[in-house]
């Protein structure tokens, strides 16, 4: 019974439940009765499905005032004091003519959907508007979530700046960092944080509306915030102290959100604000290039700079380092030297280089000084690294003119990358999601006189930020996604082709202020081959993290949860498995002799165990084991590992073919001195059963030690910027523990002391509490089918044998069992992040993979004078491939 199932999502007190699933039908029987939307009437250009609310008929549209106040809003109006530079600016956005009605299906309706082109105004209106009329006052706060940290911050800076208010009042949150005061009334949030201040006071009771922004890009957060607060906005009604949402999109697939009965039972009125869209002449390239689009980006720009006449270039490539090349490039060739030239003009890599060439230089202070971290900053540590941009959806832009030709710019001038050129100087602006606050803010101000602006963006730029004056954009077709493995669980980011809702979206960036270009670096033969929309990230990537902080929020049935677009119920049953072997989850009661049902292990609840999991900002797999860390003193270095295994990649890659013989001779003995530095790292005698994660402590350690420079990391083959991470994450995570684990106070100790033997021990027992189903077991010699396995091992999830990397320090050693981070495929299936175990600790430490034998079978209980008790040998298998493991003792 769908009916009964969604209500039961979250556990929470069941009286009025009945009331509220009356109401509901009663409700829904009125909707069906006279096909009416909530509001007005229906706007012939939306879906039939979707009630929405048209904007009034020009001849209708109030006056535009200042400081409008609908009717039958309470009786509080906050007056803003604007400038009139800000107040004719907004003016002319489309938005303010919606204000009105918007205003009044807000107050309406509990839920309202608003959908508008990219840069109608949307994100700088909606708060103020929200908060004249009186949403922000007293105690309560006007939330508004941004699925990017760069938007949060830019817009926040924006609404405070437009208002005339301080940050204080109109402030930020992002992971790490914020403005929030006692004094806040608009609060622009990342989706992560919103969703962790959920997990504290479910009901938001701080906020009297929230303004889920860019809904579009459809972000696993953003997703769930939606699901979450479709039960939350019923529960505050019935408290009696309505919480308003409002879900702010492009003008894109609205339906998953608009048409889903298990999301709102009564669809939200939708409001479409109308912007003023200039044509936009699409132009193909006939050819596409292979791998080289960013110098293709290059040569187009030099072209629409020096045969096109004025207006503002973007072109959008898919990271940080291509931004950065690409800027410098063409300052190269187009130099400015304006009065602030010298300054503007300084590459932020040549920043870099100083700063890291001061760092060098200052010496190395004794105490290592770590960041704080805020509990608030909740989200899982992998999904935040690096250059975070997300592909973005867009909306289809139907006045968009493609074309097959290239006319105006195909027989230009030379491609060649010259030294200078003497056409007018180009303003250079890269734009990415971490580069400095104040440096984006550079986009929003008009270019020097005499110059042409230039900005070089990621996909920041395709709906998150609207940057003026833009006239020709430059799409090199690709965007950075992440991608994940299925079997080794490990993510990365790979540039793929965008889709074509997102390459739409692009093309409109030209036509905000007048007619403009695009100038598609691909063919319309490849186009066409693009994905229609972005699938939503929920459905490419694997929920463990997800199902494990919903259950936290005491959501049992994931299953039921009312994602505006499920994940597959294999990734869900995948994610419950993960979490019941790891002991976060109640093991459902088992029918058969190993089968469950599919729906028990879809509605485990969380354990204890679980509990403390989610608190910690990582992975479940991590989090398990800093669960467990707190044993016999080994948190710090737990700590340690998590941090390390999260970072990855710790070492230079020195085999990579040297240029000229010169390198050749220095890569040579590189290789040697780190081989011998990663010896004493791996330690002596037992410890080196640790493995890897030895060579990690012993890495990490040394290089604290001699106070972390660049010098040390590059004379050890270490990368300076992983081991910087490593620091940070260690400091964020010693931060977490020692306020989540009552009577645990670690301290960062600079001169971290090897661990002893006993403790290498429960490190690696540890490790394989975390990582179960990634243990291997050497193949026996009369298992050895073909010559190829020899040395090889066989895992619970593959087929094919696995081997030892040639670069782990249990190369040689070739231990019976062990248990790795991931798995490496190159010439052959290579397991990396390797550790000894021993096969009896698998029947104790994890039960959830095996099955145990028949006690009839089994040698005869005895009694056991030490402990007092009957205790007998039972025979386990490691289940999933029947590996005979020693007989255990229990009692
Ligand atoms: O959210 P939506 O895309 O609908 O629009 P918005 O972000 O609210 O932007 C409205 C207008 O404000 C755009 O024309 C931007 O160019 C402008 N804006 C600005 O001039 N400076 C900023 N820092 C942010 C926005
Ligand atoms: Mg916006």
């Amino acid at each position: 019974d769908d009916e009964e199932q969604e209500d039961s999502i979250v556990s929470s007190d069941s009286s009025g439940e009945e009331e509220e699933s009356d109401e509901a039908e009663k409700m829904e029987e009125k909707v069906e009765d006279n096909m009416s939307c909530p509001v007005k009437h229906v706007d012939a250009g939306v879906s039939q499905s979707v009630p929405a609310i048209s904007k009034p008929a020009h001849t209708e549209k109030p006056s535009k005032v200042k400081t409008f106040l609908p009717p039958s809003q309470p009786a509080i109006f906050v007056p803003v004091d604007r400038s009139p530079e800000i107040q004719e600016a907004r003016l002319k956005l489309p938005i303010l003519a919606e204000e009105q009605v918007i205003m009044e299906a807000i107050k309406e309706n509990p839920v309202v959907v608003l959908c508008g082109e990219t840069g109608s105004g949307k994100t700088t209106q909606v708060p103020q508007f929200l908060y004249e009329a009186g949403y922000g006052s007293e105690n309560d706060i006007i939330g508004i979530t941004e699925p990017r940290r760069v938007a949060a911050i830019a817009m926040s800076q924006r609404v405070s700046l437009e208002m005339n208010l301080p940050q204080n009042v109109v402030s930020y949150q992002i992971r790490y960092e914020g403005n929030v005061s006692t004094e806040t009334k608009i609060k622009f949030m990342t989706d992560g944080v919103l969703l962790k201040e959920i997990q504290k006071d479910f009901l938001l009771s701080r906020y009297r509306v929230i303004i889920i922004d860019e809904a579009h890009e459809r972000s696993v957060y953003t997703d769930i915030l939606i699901g979450l607060l479709s039960r939350i906005v019923p529960l505050r009604q019935k408290k009696g102290s309505p919480l308003k949402l409002i879900i702010m999109s492009a003008t894109l697939r609205i339906e998953d959100f608009t048409e889903n009965k298990k999301l709102f039972r009564t669809a939200p009125p939708v409001i479409k604000v109308d912007a003023r869209q200039f044509p936009v002449t699409v132009h193909f390239n006939k050819r596409t290039p292979q791998d080289d689009y960013a110098g293709e980006c290059f040569r187009k720009v030099c072209k629409i700079h020096r045969m096109l006449p004025s207006g503002g270039i973007l072109v959008f490539l898919t990271g940080q380092a291509e931004v950065h090349s690409l800027c410098r490039r063409l300052r190269k060739m187009f130099p400015y030297r304006g009065k602030q030239g010298s300054k503007d003009e300084k590459d932020e890599d040549a920043q870099e280089a100083k700063a890291l060439r001061a760092f060098k230089k200052s010496k190395p202070k004794k105490k290592v000084n770590l960041p704080k971290i805020s509990l608030d900053n909740y989200s899982a540590l992998p999904m935040d690294e690096g250059d975070e941009d997300r592909e973005a959806g867009g909306d289809d832009d139907e006045e968009a003119d493609r074309s097959d030709f290239d006319l105006d710019l195909e027989d230009a001038g030379s491609d060649e990358d010259k030294e200078s050129d003497s056409s007018l100087p180009l303003y250079v602006l890269p734009l990415y999601s971490l580069l400095a606050p104040e440096k984006q803010a550079k986009v929003f101000r008009p270019s020097p006189s005499g110059t042409r602006l230039c900005v070089v963006a990621t996909n920041v730029a395709e709906t998150s930020l609207t940057i003026p004056g833009i006239k020709y954009v430059v799409d090199c077709g690709k965007v950075k996604k992440r991608f994940y493995d299925k079997i080794t669980g490990v993510s990365s980011f790979r540039v793929d082709w965008t889709s074509q809702a997102s390459a739409d979206q692009r093309a409109g960036r030209a036509g905000r202020t007048d007619p403009g270009h695009c100038y598609r670096l691909y063919s319309s033969a490849v186009f066409s081959d693009f994905e229609q929309f972005s699938q939503p990230e929920i459905t490419r990537r694997p929920v463990e993290d997800l199902v494990l902080q919903m259950k936290d929020l005491n959501i049992e049935k994931v299953v039921n949860f009312p994602f505006p677009t499920p994940p597959s119920t294999d990734a869900l049953v995948a994610a419950e498995e993960l979490l019941i072997a790891l002991g976060a989850l109640q093991e459902p009661p088992k029918t058969g002799r190993l089968r469950v049902m599919q729906s028990a292990k879809l509605s485990c609840p969380i354990t204890p165990l679980g509990r403390t999991m989610a608190s910690f900002p990582v992975a479940p797999r991590y989090a398990k084991m800093l669960a467990l860390g707190k044993q016999h003193d080994c948190l710090s270095y737990v700590i340690t590992i998590v941090a390390a295994m999260t970072v990855r990649e710790l070492f230079e890659e020195l085999n990579r073919p040297a240029l000229n013989d010169e390198e050749k001779v220095i890569l040579t003995g590189k290789k040697a001195r780190v081989l011998q530095m990663q010896k004493i790292w791996a330690g002596q005698g037992p410890a080196q059963k640790l493995g890897d994660l030895m060579v990690m402590l012993g890495a990490v350690g040394a290089c604290e030690y001699s106070g972390l420079t660049p010098t040390f990391c590059d004379r050890n083959g270490l990368r300076f910027k992983a081991m910087m991470e490593i620091r940070r994450l260690r400091g964020q995570l010693t931060t977490t523990v020692n306020s989540l684990c009552p009577g645990v106070s670690i301290f960062l100790d600079s001169k971290m002391q090897p661990p002893t033997e006993s403790q290498v021990h429960y490190l690696r027992q540890i490790v394989m509490s975390g990582f179960g189903d990634h243990i291997a077991r050497r193949i026996q010699p009369e298992e050895l089918l073909d010559e190829k396995w020899r040395n090889g091992y066989k895992t619970p999830l593959l087929e094919d044998p696995v081997f030892i990397h040639p670069n782990s320090s249990l190369f040689r050693q070739l231990p019976d069992f062990v248990v790795f981070q991931e798995i490496l495929e190159t010439t052959k299936m290579y397991m990396k992040g390797v550790s000894s175990i021993e096969p009896e600790w698998i029947p104790a430490l994890l039960p959830q993979y095996c099955h145990y034998g028949d006690p009839l079978e089994d040698p005869p209980p005895f009694y056991c004078k030490a402990s007092g008790r009957v205790r007998c040998h039972r025979q386990s298998t490691f289940y999933r491939v029947g590996w005979q493991l020693p007989a255990v003792e229990v009692e």
